[in-house]
C-alpha cells in the first residue's frame, strides 16, 4: 500500500499521507509527499495544493524506529526529508498543511515549510525533539524563531512541550483555525490564496528580533534548562541553534543546526533515551501472556491502612476518578490519615494544579471507614498496613471473608513475601503485590509483584488497573524487596561504607547528584526514614554472616534517635524548612565506629563513589535478571527512572551498563571483589556478558527471540 495518496478535486491537489497509526515520517513517506508535490507543479489545470494526513493525525513526528537504527550502526537519512522541505518551499504553486491530531517533531518542521498552515482546534504543535536527546533537524530551529520570534521558539524547542492550536495560532505557527471538515475547509483556504505569490518562512526576519532582548531571552532560558533539565546536552544545543537563528543566514543556519543534530544523535544521551522510549512501551508486554486474557472491570477499590502509603494510594484512586474506601483499625490513625490527604489537596489547589471543585470532587471519592463494610463491592483491595507479617496474613485472612468473588487482592508490601500473604487466603490465584512508591500519588512507579499462584487475569488487571492509575506498570517476580528494593539495598550499602570510610555523606551525595540522580542515596534514606531500614534489618538480622562487614552507620544514627527529616536529623540536620546541612555528631559516630571495627579511612574520588554505588546496583540488576525476577533489562531500567529517580538521560542503570560497555563494568566489580570480597561477587550473568563482548539489551533480544 502506498504510503501518500494524490488526489485533485476541481483546482486543489490533495497530497494524503497514509502511513497509520501515527503518519509518521518513515522512509518512503518524505519521498511520497514530493512526489504528490510534482505532480502537482507539472499540472497545468492545478493551482494550489493541500497536504494532509489520514487517519486520526497529521505529521506526529520521525520514525523513532530510524533513530533506533542509526545508534545500531544501521543507515538512516535525513536527506529524503531536508529535500522535501525545500522542495514545498520553493514551490511555484502555494502549499497548505492542514492539521488535525498532532503536529511534532518532523510533523510541525514539513508544515512550516508549507506556505500556509490551518488547523483544527484540537490540534496538537511542537518540537519535542529534546525528550529522545535531539534538536528539531529538520531545520525547525531555523523556520519556527521566525514564525515565532526568539523566545517562544526557545521554549518550544528546549523543553519540548507542545502547545494547543489556539497558542499556536496566537504565537504565529498557524493561520487560521478552522470549523467543520478540515480538507474542506483547507481547500477553500487554498483557492483564496491560489494566485498570490507562495510566502517562505526561510525569508522571513521579522521576527528575529534585536541582539539585546535575543541575547536576554538567551540568558534566562539557558538558565532554565540548566535546572529543569540538569546534565541534559540536547537543550543546549538547541539554544545555540536558535542562537544561529538570530546570526546567520537561512542556509548557514540550517548547516549549524546539521552539525548540532548529528552530534546530538550520536550522544549516548540520544541512545539512552531512544532506548527508554521504547522501554517504556516493552514493559507493559508480557512474554507468555496471551491477547486472549482479558481485565475484570474496575469500577470500585478500598484500600487498608490509611498511613502514609495507604491514604497516597487513596488519593491515587481518586485522582483516577474511582471511588475508594479507606480503612484503618482506629480512629485516629483514620483521622491523620483523612487530613494528611485534605491537605495534599488543598497544597495541590494553592499551587494551581487543580481547582477547588476539582479537589472537592477528589475528596469526596474518598470514604474513611473503621470497618469491612462496603468492602463486598471493591473490585480492588490494596492492603498497606505496617510491614509485618503476621498481620498482613491477618489482614489478608479478613479481606479474604469479605471479598466478592473476582476481587483483585493486593499487597503493597515493599519486601515481603507475596506467597506467604497469599497462602493466608483461600484464593492465592487474587493475591498480587501492588508496590507504590512514596509518595504513592506523586511517583509514576507501579512495580506489580506476581507471586506463584497469581493467575494471569489478575496481572493482566493490574496492568490495565495502573494505565488508568496514570502509573508505569512493571511486572516483576517475587523475592525480598522485589527488584527495586533488592537493588536499592547494595547501592545503600556502598553509600554508607562510603562514610564508615571517612567520606562525608555530602560528598558521597553529591557526585550521584551530579551524576544526574533525582537526590543522592543517603539523602533519600533520611526522607523515607532511616528506622524502616534499621527495623526490616532486625527482622533480618538472623541472615546476617558472622565475620562479613554490614552497614552499621544508620542503625547507630537510629539508636541516637536520628530518624532522618522526621527527627530533624540523619545523615543530615534538617531546619525547620527540611533545608540540610551537614551534622558533625555524624562523621564523629563514622569515625568512632570505623576505628572500633578496623575499618580504613579512604577519601574516594567522586569517580569511585560513582562506581561503588551504580556497578553494585548493575550488578544486583544482573543476578536478578538470571533469576527471572526481572523479565529484561529493560525492566529494570524503567523501574530505576519512575521510582527511584535515575535519570532517563542515562537510560536506566542497565542501559548505562551497556553504554560504559559491560567489560569495563565487570573489570572494576572484579576489582572491588578483590579489594572488599564478599558483598562483590560478580553476577554470573554480568562475567558471561562481558566476556562474550554482549550487552543487556542484547541480553533481552535474545531471550524475546527464545520466546
Ligand atoms: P504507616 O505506618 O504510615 O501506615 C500503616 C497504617 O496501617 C497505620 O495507619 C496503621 O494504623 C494501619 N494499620 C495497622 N494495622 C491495621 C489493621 N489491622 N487494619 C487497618 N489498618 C491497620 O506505614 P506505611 O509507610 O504507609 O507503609 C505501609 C506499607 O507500605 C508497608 O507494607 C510498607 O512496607 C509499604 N511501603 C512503604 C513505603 C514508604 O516509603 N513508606 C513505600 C512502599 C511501600
Amino acid at each position: 500500500m502506498s504510503l501518500v495518496r494524490y488526489s485533485r478535486s476541481g483546482a486543489v491537489a490533495t497530497i494524503t499521507i497514509d502511513n497509520p497509526p501515527v503518519n509518521a515520517l518513515s522512509p518512503g513517506v518524505p519521498e511520497g509527499i514530493s512526489e504528490g508535490l510534482q505532480k502537482a507543479i507539472a499540472d497545468p489545470e492545478v493551482v494550489a495544493v493541500v497536504l494532509i494526513g489520514g487517519g486520526r493525525t497529521f505529521i506526529a513526528g520521525a520514525d523513532i524506529q530510524e533513530f533506533r537504527k542509526i545508534h545500531q550502526g544501521q543507515a538512516g537519512s535525513l536527506k529524503p526529508l531536508l529535500r522535501l522541505l525545500t522542495d514545498l518551499e520553493e514551490s511555484p504553486k502555494p502549499v497548505v498543511a492542514a492539521i488535525h491530531g498532532t503536529a511534532l517533531g518532523g510533523g510541525l518542521e514539513v508544515a512550516m515549510a508549507c506556505h500556509y498552515r490551518v488547523a483544527v482546534a484540537s490540534a496538537q504543535l511542537g518540537q519535542p525533539e529534546v525528550k529522545l536527546g535531539l534538536i528539531p533537524g529538520g531545520e525547525g530551529t531555523q523556520r519556527l524563531p521566525r514564525l515565532v520570534g526568539v523566545a517562544k521558539a526557545l521554549e518550544m524547542c528546549v523543553f519540548g512541550e507542545p502547545i494547543g492550536a489556539k497558542e499556536a495560532l496566537q504565537a504565529g505557527i498557524l493561520d487560521e483555525i478552522v470549523e467543520g471538515e478540515l480538507l474542506d475547509a483547507a481547500v477553500a483556504y487554498a483557492q483564496r490564496v491560489a494566485h498570490l505569490p507562495p510566502p517562505k518562512t526561510s525569508a522571513r526576519t521579522d521576527k528575529l528580533g534585536d541582539p539585546e532582548a535575543n541575547a536576554a531571552a538567551i540568558a534566562t532560558v539557558r538558565e532554565a534548562a540548566q535546572k529543569r533539565m540538569r546534565g541534559q546536552t540536547a537543550p543546549l544545543a538547541a539554544i545555540e541553534a536558535i542562537e544561529a537563528a538570530t546570526k546567520l543566514p537561512f542556509r548557514e543556519g540550517c548547516q549549524r543546526e546539521q552539525e548540532l543534530f548529528a552530534a546530538c544523535l550520536a550522544s549516548d544521551q540520544s541512545k539512552a533515551l531512544v532506548h527508554v522510549f521504547f522501554a517504556e512501551r516493552t514493559v507493559g508486554k508480557i512474554p507468555g501472556l496471551g491477547r486472549d486474557v482479558q481485565p475484570l472491570a474496575l469500577h470500585r477499590a478500598a484500600v487498608v491502612g490509611a498511613g502514609t502509603m495507604g491514604s497516597g494510594i487513596a488519593m491515587v484512586y481518586a485522582n483516577a476518578g474511582i471511588p475508594v474506601l479507606l480503612k484503618d483499625s482506629t480512629e485516629s490513625a483514620l483521622t491523620r490519615g483523612m487530613n494528611s490527604i485534605r491537605t495534599n489537596y488543598a497544597n495541590s489547589v494553592k499551587k494551581g494544579r487543580f481547582s477547588q471543585q476539582d479537589a472537592d470532587k477528589r475528596l469526596a471519592l474518598i470514604t474513611p471507614t473503621l470497618s469491612y463494610d462496603g468492602f463486598e463491592q471493591a473490585d480492588v483491595i490494596v492492603e498497606a498496613v505496617f510491614e509485618n507479617m503476621a498481620l498482613k496474613k491477618q489482614v489478608f485472612a479478613e479481606i479474604d471473608a469479605v471479598a466478592k468473588p473476582d476481587a483483585v487482592l493486593a499487597s503493597n508490601t515493599s519486601t515481603l513475601n507475596i506467597d506467604e500473604i497469599a497462602s493466608a487466603t483461600q484464593r492465592p490465584e487474587s493475591v498480587i503485590g501492588h508496590h507504590f512508591f512514596s509518595p504513592a500519588h506523586v511517583m509514576r512507579l507501579l512495580e506489580i509483584v506476581r507471586g506463584r499462584a497469581t493467575s494471569d487475569r489478575i496481572i493482566v488487571t493490574s496492568l490495565e488497573l495502573a494505565k488508568r492509575l496514570r502509573k508505569v506498570g512493571v511486572v516483576v517476580g517475587n523475592c525480598r524487596g522485589f527488584v527495586g528494593n533488592r537493588m536499592f539495598a547494595p547501592y545503600c550499602r556502598e553509600a554508607i561504607f562510603l562514610v564508615e570510610e571517612g567520606n562525608p555523606p555530602e560528598q558521597v551525595d553529591q557526585a550521584l547528584y551530579e551524576f544526574g540522580m533525582a537526590m543522592g542515596p543517603l539523602a533519600v534514606q533520611d526522607l523515607a526514614g532511616l528506622d524502616v531500614g534499621w527495623r526490616i534489618r532486625k527482622e533480618f538480622k538472623h541472615t546476617e554472616i558472622p565475620g562479613i562487614r554490614y552497614p552499621e552507620l544508620d542503625s547507630l544514627l537510629c539508636e541516637q534517635g536520628f530518624f532522618g527529616q522526621k527527627t530533624g536529623a540523619g545523615f543530615y540536620r534538617y531546619d525547620e524548612n527540611r533545608k540540610p546541612s551537614p551534622h558533625p555528631r555524624v562523621m564523629e559516630l563514622a569515625r568512632e565506629y570505623a576505628a572500633k571495627a578496623g575499618i580504613p579511612q579512604t577519601p574516594a574520588t567522586p569517580q569511585e563513589i560513582l562506581e561503588r554505588c551504580l556497578y553494585a546496583l548493575i550488578n544486583e540488576g544482573a543476578a536478578l535478571l538470571a533469576e527471572g525476577i526481572a523479565l529484561r533489562s529493560v525492566d529494570i531500567d524503567i523501574i530505576y527512572i519512575h521510582g527511584y529517580g535515575f535519570p532517563a538521560w542515562r537510560g536506566g542503570p542497565m542501559k548505562y551498563a551497556d553504554l560504559l560497555g559491560l567489560d569495563r563494568v565487570y573489570q572494576k566489580v572484579c576489582e572491588f571483589y578483590g579489594r572488599f570480597g564478599y558483598h562483590w561477587r560478580p553476577a554470573p550473568l554480568l562475567e558471561q556478558l562481558a566476556k562474550e563482548g554482549s550487552s543487556f539489551s542484547a541480553y533481552d533480544q535474545s531471550k524475546a527471540k527464545g520466546q
